[in-house]
C-alpha cells in the first residue's frame, strides 16, 4: 500500500495532515525518513512517526537450503520427509519453495515468507536463469542446443517452453539454463529425445548462487546483497 494511505487509514491523521507530515520528514520506515507519498508500506515495513510506532513489521525471511535427495519440496508431506523437517521449528513457520525441485533433485532451494519477492525469482517474465546441472541415461547430441533454444511445446499446459540454453559438458552431461520452471520441465525436455534424466542438481536461480560451503541438508539465511540483488 502507499505510505500516503497507509498513514491516513489511521484515525489520528486526514490526508492534508499526512501530507504535512511527510514533508515535514516526520514518517520514518525501516529506520529511514520518507517523503515520498507513492513510497510502498508492506507487511514487513517498520512505520514509525515522530517516533511513536504505527506499524512493527513482521520480520521477513530468505533461506537458501542445499536440497538432498530423497526429500519432498513441500510444506507437509504424510509419508517423506520434506525440506521444511530440514530447518529448526522455530524458523519453519509461514514459509514457502520458490521453485520447487523433485524427490531426487539436488541444489538450490530457497524460502522465504516474502512472496512478492519470491515471485519476482520464479515468473517466467521476470527471465530470472536457473541453472542446472543435468546428467542423463544416453549421450547428449550437438542438435539438442537447437531444439531447446526454439522451445518444447507441452500439450498438457498447451504452451511452448521459452528459449533455454544448452551447454554439453560432456557425453551424458550438460549445464542447461531456463527461465521457468514447469512441471518436471527438464527432464519433458529430455524426454523428448527419449532421453532419461539419471541426475539433477540446481546450481542457480537468478543472481544466488548454492553457497559451496553448504552440505546437502544444510541452510543458511541469505546476505543483505543476495535479497537486494532479485
Ligand atoms: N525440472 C525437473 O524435471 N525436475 C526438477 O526437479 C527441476 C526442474
Amino acid at each position: 500500500m502507499r505510505l500516503d494511505r497507509f498513514l491516513a487509514n489511521f484515525p489520528q491523521y486526514n490526508r492534508q495532515q499526512v501530507r504535512v507530515l511527510l514533508v515535514q520528514r516526520r514518517v520514518w520506515v525501516d529506520a529511514q525518513p520518507v517523503i515520498d507519498p507513492r513510497h510502498e508500506v508492506r507487511e514487513f515495513s517498520r512505520v514509525e512517526v515522530d517516533e511513536q510506532l504505527l506499524q512493527a513489521g513482521r520480520p521477513a525471511r530468505y533461506l537458501m537450503l542445499h536440497k538432498p535427495a530423497g526429500c519432498v519440496s513441500a510444506t507437509r508431506d504424510p509419508q517423506h520427509p520434506t525440506v521444511l523437517d530440514l530447518l529448526p521449528p522455530d524458523l519453519r513457520d509461514d514459509l514457502h519453495i520458490a521453485g520447487r525441485l523433485d524427490y531426487n533433485t539436488t541444489g538450490l532451494m530457497i524460502l522465504t515468507n516474502d512472496g512478492q519477492w519470491s515471485r519476482r525469482l520464479t515468473q517466467p517474465r521476470t527471465k530470472q536463469a536457473k541453472i542446472y546441472l543435468v546428467e542423463t541415461e544416453d549421450e547428449i547430441g550437438a542438435h539438442y542446443i537447437d531444439k531447446f533454444r526454439q522451445g518444447f511445446y507441452f500439450a498438457f499446459e498447451d504452451l511452448t517452453t521459452l528459449p533455454a540454453q544448452l551447454d554439453i559438458l560432456g557425453p551424458r552431461s550438460a549445464r542447461l539454463a531456463i527461465v521457468e520452471g514447469r512441471y518436471h520441465q527438464v527432464k519433458r525436455m529430455f524426454g523428448h529425445f527419449d532421453n532419461k534424466v539419471i541426475g539433477l542438481h540446481r546450481e542457480s536461480m537468478g543472481p544466488i548462487h548454492l553457497d559451496p560451503a553448504l552440505a546437502p541438508g544444510a541452510f543458511r539465511t541469505l546476505t543483505a546483497e543476495e535479497i537486494a540483488a532479485v
